[in-house]
């Protein structure tokens, strides 16, 4: 498939989307504290922290569980860890993934992050900005090519 092709069918791969956005991969240990991951979030001006230990990631830590697992439950973000709030149940995406794909992902497992992995590595993130954006783009590419169609005859 041609990249023409990919862009009219929302098929743009998550490589081709860390390519445009980035690969920063911003995270934190599991005994850092609600606070400090707050402060990271905040600092970095993203809604998600991946959690990492000893190389590996186990887990990510985001805006929706300090607010449900911290704020909800009256608890204190200075005295609780980010091990006892983090989601260990990490859904990934890998670099050959697309952007469609995603979108499902995100849509049918209620996801607003997905680390990208790659032969074990943490490569990226993609958040469901990322691929909002990625589409509003591919839209745009399309209405402009059906005005040159209409307007030129291809
Ligand atoms: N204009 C853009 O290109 C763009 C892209 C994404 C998000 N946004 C805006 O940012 C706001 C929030 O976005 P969101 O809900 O997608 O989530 P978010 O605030 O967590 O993400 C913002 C950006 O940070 C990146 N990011 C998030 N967590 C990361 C991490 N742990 N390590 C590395 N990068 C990380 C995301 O991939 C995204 O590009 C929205 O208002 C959205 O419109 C804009």
């Amino acid at each position: 498939m041609t990249p023409w092709e990919r862009r009219c069918m929302d098929m743009q791969t998550v490589e081709e989307m860390l390519k445009a956005k980035g690969r920063d991969v911003w995270a934190i240990g599991p005994d850092a504290t609600a606070y400090e991951a707050l402060e990271m979030m905040a600092e970095k001006n993203v809604g998600a922290l991946i959690v990492i230990e000893e190389g590996r990631p186990v887990g990510i830590f985001s805006e929706r569980d300090y607010a449900r697992k911290v704020i909800l439950k009256g608890k204190s973000s200075k005295d609780t860890r980010v091990r006892d709030l983090m989601t260990e149940d990490l859904v990934c995406v890998i670099p050959n993934d697309t952007v469609r794909e995603c979108m499902a992902l995100m849509t049918a497992r209620k996801l607003r992050h997905l680390p990208v992995i790659e032969g074990g590595r943490l490569r990226g993130v993609i958040s469901i900005g990322d691929v909002v954006n990625e589409v509003i783009m591919n839209q745009d590419f399309k209405i402009q090519e059906m005005e040159k169609y209409i307007l030129t005859g291809h």
